[in-house]
């Protein structure tokens, strides 16, 4: 079974993909590490964020791995590197190109088809995965998501956050919409155990549906 979590920055989505892949046994899939982790890499190398053909080949020749809470690019471990702000900065960039998403729409069906999964990400419901079983869209408001930001990243200040978050959402935007049979969750007032048990409960609705 595939869980498609999508949704934009600080709505929850990592937190509550996470708790629910370790309740129900799943594996789980963070689509948005895979983009940075290209980004981090194409910083490295010095290719442009313009060039979407270079950025395309960069990631077709530089396997993504996954292992237990690590992602390596290309053989080097970027767990943390991929958290900085100047990869939160430019990510979106490299991720609008139609060559770099295509290799990881590619990757990512690749991944989906080893078995049960909870995947997160922008277009998981609509573009990787859109027989997704079941499919989440998580909101929550601009201020609330901020906040969060500012709670995971204390070294940046909260004005500066926002702004990101802002800048980013406008760039994402193309990425950005909930799949038609999409089922959307404000989590603005939401506690994290809430919001995994309601998806929980639509995982085992669809289970018992498709038995
Ligand atoms: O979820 P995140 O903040 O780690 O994602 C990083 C960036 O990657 C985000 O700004 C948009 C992009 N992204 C995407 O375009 N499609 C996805 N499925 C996942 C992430």
């Amino acid at each position: 079974m595939i869980v498609a979590i999508d949704g934009p920055a600080g709505a929850g989505k990592s937190t509550v993909a996470r708790a629910l892949a370790t309740r129900l046994g799943f594996r789980y899939l963070d689509t948005g590490a895979m983009y940075r982790a290209l980004t981090w890499l194409a910083l490295e190398r010095g290719v442009g964020f313009d060039d979407g053909s270079a950025l395309g080949a960069l990631a077709e020749a530089s396997p993504i791995t996954f292992d237990a809470d690590h992602v390596s690019i290309d053989g080097q471990d970027v767990t943390e590197a991929i958290r900085r702000p100047d990869i939160d900065r430019v990510v979106s960039s490299v991720a609008r190109h139609r060559e770099v998403r295509e290799v990881m729409r590619d990757r990512q069906r690749e991944l989906a088809e080893q078995g049960d999964a909870v995947i997160e990400g922008r277009d998981i419901g609509t573009v990787v995965c859109p027989h997704a079983d079941v499919k989440v869209y998580l909101v929550a408001d601009s201020a609330e998501r901020a906040r969060r930001r500012v709670a995971e990243r204390p070294e940046i200040g909260a004005e500066a956050l926002a702004t990101d978050l802002r800048l980013r959402d406008e760039r994402d935007a193309a990425q950005m919409q909930p799949a038609a049979d999409a089922q959307t969750i404000d989590t603005t007032e939401l506690d994290i155990e809430g919001v995994v048990d309601s998806i929980e409960r639509l995982v085992r609705e669809r289970a018992s549906a498709t038995k």
